[in-house]
């Protein structure tokens, strides 16, 4: 991030981020806030939430918020910098060129390899037209040129140093950084992808974070595995990207559905054939994130995994790691396709409406739970139930979600042929919770940690920071780095306000927590007693960091001798004698 983080500031106090809004999303008054149906999900009651006094928004209902350059981002897919500069020539701003040192090293290496993907994708685009052999193959898979031209899809030709014609320094530190090269044990550099079908991954603003290459049958390369992935760079992370996702957004909200498939030509086949909402998993596992991601798009996720052995495994683990994500209000199930089918193929065999007629028959998430539980132990035998419940056990304590986690608690004791209420004395499960008929988010699983009081204080009145000394707060845990990101933040920029403090957070604190604390700060009304509250955390912060020096003390009073300690170490202990 280039822009020096006091222009954003100035420039999100200029805008007025409910104009930004209302312009696409049309909002209602709603006492102190706006209020309409989150552009990010499907939802049928209002649980967006625009705050005009602290110029964000936050939907209750999927977590999305930020500021009115979040907003853009988000909405109409821009880049950051894309989003400040469009914010900026609304109020007529001129955008700062960059003026900051300290993050240069990691801005220009991203900006670095940002650069020799997109030229790499230019080449590869280029040498596609050129190959009568790789365009043999894509027409040979039903592909048209349109599909391919869409899905930038091109050709890495032959050869050991292709991209030392096209990158001026074929040494360059981007090049390695970003996994086009692979140097050799003497030190040599050769391009990562020969004589393969490229597949460019797009992040979710577009940009191309990565590749995918797949070998031509009989090509150079064929020895080699099917598909070559980038490896993880700092801008390509697996277990968070999704194939196709940023060409597929449109259809996704239209469609109300996404579909995870397994391969890039699963996504491109069914687009080909008019089936837009589809999206990849890159090579690993369904990741929680992967659904988080997903659900800010739709609330209706459909897994279509390969009908073979290893499919189904992909469908259980998606199954298992989705738990922690599931919320009532979304819809999971799983398509199975015959053996012999993966979705391009079954696709093209049956084309769209017998592939959308397969997709009416789903099978939901908890009922594919259940029965393979069910059909992995004998249901007939005791000891088969007792190990089903096992099995039962640890899935059950990861959904939070209550009506689903209810519902699911009586089936598994109905399997089981227990009584509902017996559970509890045979499992030990958090308490289902009461259903709770709209916006869990609202309302608190547990009461506010020191921390996180601290953190909406410093958030909503930067100014409070100045009275916290660093010294005091020593916690440990995600909170704790949260309040330490935030107040180093604050120390190095006072002008910040809490729209700007929560956008430049989202590079520097988990996504799940930064969601949460979104929320609890959207709920805090003007007339929160800021001086009084924070008060009474500081006297918390400062006992606690008494305790910890009294330890101190004691382990030295006790080593030394009371005569070792100083006047401040013995009037401690006076204190703790009293
Ligand atoms: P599949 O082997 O099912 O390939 O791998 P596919 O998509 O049907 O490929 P085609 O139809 O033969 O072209 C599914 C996905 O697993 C990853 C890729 O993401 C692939 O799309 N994969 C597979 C790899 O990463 N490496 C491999 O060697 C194979
Ligand atoms: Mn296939």
């Amino acid at each position: 991030m280039a822009i020096p983080e006091v222009f954003i500031q100035e420039l999100l106090n200029r805008v007025d981020i409910v104009d930004v809004i209302d312009s696409s999303v049309p909002l209602k008054k709603t006492g102190a806030n706006y209020s309409a149906c989150c552009p990010f999900h499907n939802e049928k009651t209002p649980s967006f939430t625009v705050s005009p006094t602290k110029q964000f928004y936050h939907c209750f209902g999927c977590g999305a918020h930020g500021t009115s350059i979040g907003f853009l981002m988000e909405y109409q897919g821009l880049g950051f910098v894309d989003a400040v500069h469009e914010l900026a020539k609304r109020v007529g701003m001129v955008v700062p060129q960059e003026t900051r040192v300290i993050d240069k090293a990691a801005e220009q290496a991203a900006s670095g390899m940002q650069e020799v993907l997109q030229l790499a994708l230019h080449y590869y685009r280029a040498e596609l037209k050129k190959s009568d052999n790789a365009i043999a193959y894509l027409k040979g898979r039903g592909l048209s040129g349109e599909i391919a031209a869409r899905f930038q899809i091109g050709y890495a030709p032959s050869g050991w140093q292709n991209l030392a014609g096209v990158i001026t320094n074929y040494q360059s530190e981007s090049l390695a950084a970003a996994g086009l090269v692979i140097t050799n044990d003497q030190g040599r550099r050769y391009d990562r992808f020969r004589d393969r079908i490229m597949f460019p991954i797009h992040d979710q603003r577009g940009q191309v974070i990565g590749f995918g290459g797949r070998v031509l049958e009989g090509g150079d390369d064929d020895a080699g595995p099917k598909y070559l992935n980038s490896p993880e760079t700092p801008l390509f992370q697996k277990g968070y990207e999704l194939y196709g996702l940023f060409l597929a957004r449109r259809a996704i909200r239209e469609a109300g559905k996404v579909l995870v498939v397994e391969g890039y030509m699963d996504v491109v086949a069914l687009a080909q054939h008019g089936v837009e909402y589809a999206v990849a998993t890159l090579g690993t596992a369904t990741t929680p994130y992967h659904i988080t991601k997903l659900m800010r798009q739709t609330d209706n996720i459909v897994f279509c995994f390969d009908g073979d052995a290893a499919g189904r495994k992909a469908a259980w683990r998606a199954a298992i790691n989705a738990l922690p994500a599931l919320t009532d209000g979304l819809q999971l199930s799983f398509l199975f396709l015959p053996p012999e089918h993966d979705p391009d193929s079954y696709i093209r065999a049956f084309g769209k409406s017998g592939f959308e007629t397969a997709l009416t028959e789903t099978l939901p998430l908890s009922q594919y739970l259940l029965q393979t539980l069910a059909e992995e132990n004998d249901m007939q035998t005791q000891e088969g139930r007792v190990r089903f419940l096992n099995d039962a056990e640890p899935l059950l304590k990861q959904i939070a979600a209550p009506k689903l986690g209810l519902l699911l608690r009586n089936r598994v004791a109905e399997l089981a042929q227990i009584a509902p209420g017996e559970m509890e004395s045979v499992m030990k499960l958090p308490q289902p919770g009461k259903p709770r008929p709209q916006a869990p988010a609202r309302i608190p699983r547990k009461p506010p940690t020191l921390a996180r009081k601290l953190i909406r204080m410093v958030l909503l009145r930067p100014d409070l920071a100045q009275k916290l000394p660093r010294s005091w707060i020593e916690g440990k845990g995600a909170e704790f780095d949260f309040l330490d990101a935030l107040l180093q933040l604050v120390a190095e920029n006072p002008a910040l306000a809490t729209n700007t403090l929560l956008e430049l957070l989202k590079n520097r604190v988990p996504f799940d927590l930064l969601k949460e604390v979104s929320a609890e700060v959207m709920e805090v009304d003007e007339d929160f007693e800021f001086e009084q509250e924070f008060e009474g955390a500081l006297q918390q912060l400062r006992a606690s960091a008494e305790r910890r020096e009294l330890d101190v003390v004691l382990q030295i009073a006790q080593e030394r001798g009371l005569r070792a300690l100083t006047p401040e170490q013995k009037a401690l202990l006076q204190k703790f004698r009293r």
